[in-house]
């Protein structure tokens, strides 16, 4: 029924262009580097790699072939391939997901328009106190609100074009640019003067780092960064051709995404080690307050490769940020389209504005709404908490054991092989990691996230 005249992804470049573009985002540029500096560097990278392989990989792959299978929204997925069943629940799950990640993501991906607008307008050359900047700024009841629905309007004029015209299209330009801008900063960034101090922090591993905290940290942080468990890559893999390889995609996928991440990490540390006074840990402030600072003080002498390192970074996270909210916004535009038999525009409309709406409640609690509290978080810490902590976790176990238990084996093997035409020496290894690995390690984590 959906199937027939569905839209599809052109080709394989933009299936992997469009896939990496949901994972790069701000989990690579903003919340990569401040959990690395503040679990101790290389054994946390270490231990992020691991998961990437051995956990992220195995779960988009299910993700992609239930997504292709069905050749439905996330939600319908379920449906089709269980029909009658309470998996219906795990689909849905994830929608209400993507709209809750969606309205708190677009309120930092706000932030990153009003800094390249402050960057282009050459506003922090004249600045010192930069967290005073950051603090006036997010905390302004406007300001930072009208930046969140400008970057969902973005978002939406996107989406609106459809999968083709707008999502494969966008990525197929947004990718390259995203890859040459941060080739251009990691360069930059060697060349300053005590940058070897902040590549030691990044590449040698201090294992008596290695707590509990840090590894529930960097498996959170690999599913979050990959864009797993709550249906997203599901989506997409929806619109995939028949002929996609899907653990090919998938590995594709994941080295990129890692591979942004660590140069995201060779941007950062160096520069911050390269000015003295400033502390690699500074949390979620890194990118938004220590590297105009480093932006500043490096540069003193020459105010002009300050302005376009500054400009240059603060794109790079514009772009990363809208391929990541476009894969967001999708899936609760194709629930929406194809459930309710509502036309995509329409669709498209009723997710930007409920998200716009939830998004000024996310923005505010950075101001007039900071002492609304339910049980010390506010809006913005509560949606990230029962998303990133609680749905996707329980995401992508519930993936895990949806596909390794209960979907037929032969089903799965057929979708993987492309009904047998590709060969795939892993499939054992896959389907055991599937039933007992993944969903046991999830699970263990997210117990004792929840005990915290
Ligand atoms: N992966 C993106 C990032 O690294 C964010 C993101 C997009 C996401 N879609 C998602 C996170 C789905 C979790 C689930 O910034």
């Amino acid at each position: 029924m959906l199937s027939k005249d569905r839209a599809n992804f052109g080709s394989k470049i933009g299936i992997i262009l469009a896939s990496a573009g949901s994972a790069v985002g701000l989990g690579n540029i903003w919340r990569f580097p401040c959990e690395v500096g503040s679990n101790g560097g290389a054994a946390f990278i270490l231990i992020y790699l691991l998961c990437i392989t051995f956990l992220g990989i195995p779960v988009m792959v299910s993700e992609f072939l239930i997504g292709r299978h069905s050749r439905a929204n996330t939600a319908s997925a379920y449906q089709i391939l269980a029909p009658g069943t309470h998996w219906k629940w795990l689909g849905l799950m994830g929608v209400v997901a993507a709209f809750l990640i969606l309205s708190y993501y677009a309120v930092v991906a706000g932030w990153t328009l009003e800094y390249t607008f402050a960057s282009a307008a050459d506003r922090f050359s004249g600045e010192k106190d930069f967290t005073g900047f950051f603090n006036n700024f997010v905390s302004n009841p406007w300001k930072p609100a009208a930046c969140m629905a400008l970057f969902l309007l973005l978002t939406h004029i996107v989406i609106v074009r459809g999968v083709k015209e707008g999502i494969e299209k966008f990525s197929k330009i947004m990718m390259p640019m995203l890859l040459l801008i941060i080739c251009m900063l990691v360069i930059c960034s060697f060349s300053m003067p005590g940058s070897i101090e902040g590549l030691t922090f990044l590449l040698k591993p201090d294992f008596s780092k290695v707590t509990t905290k840090v590894v529930l940290s960097a498996m959170g942080q690999a599913f979050f960064s990959l864009s797993l468990g709550m249906g997203c890559l599901c989506t997409y893999a929806s619109y995939f051709s028949d002929e996609a390889n899907l653990m090919k995609t998938a590995a594709s996928v994941a080295s990129i995404d890692t591979l942004v991440a660590i140069m995201a990490g060779f941007i950062i540390f160096p520069a911050v080690y390269s000015v003295q006074g400033l502390s690699p840990d500074a949390g979620p402030g890194l990118v938004f307050v220590t590297l105009p600072n480093v932006f500043r003080i490096a540069f003193g002498n020459v105010p002009w490769l300050g302005y376009i390192f500054s400009l240059m970074f603060y794109v790079l996270l514009v772009l990363a940020a809208l391929t990541s909210t476009i894969s967001l916004h999708e899936v609760s535009t194709a629930y929406i389209h194809e459930s309710y038999g509502i036309s995509r525009k329409q669709a498209a409309r009723i997710v930007t504005g409920i998200c716009i709406f939830l998004g000024i409640f996310c923005s505010l609690s950075f101001g007039i709404l900071s002492d609304t509290t339910w049980m010390g978080m506010t809006v913005f810490d509560l949606f990230d908490f029962v998303t990133a902590k609680l749905i996707m976790p329980l995401g992508g176990m519930l993936i895990c054991i949806f596909t390794g238990w209960y979907l037929d084996r032969r089903l799965v093997q057929a979708e993987v092989t492309n009904r047998g035409r590709l060969r795939l020496p892993f499939f054992g290894i896959y389907i055991f990691i599937l039933r007992y690995v993944a969903p046991l390690a999830i699970g263990i984590i997210f117990v004792n996230e929840l005990l915290k």
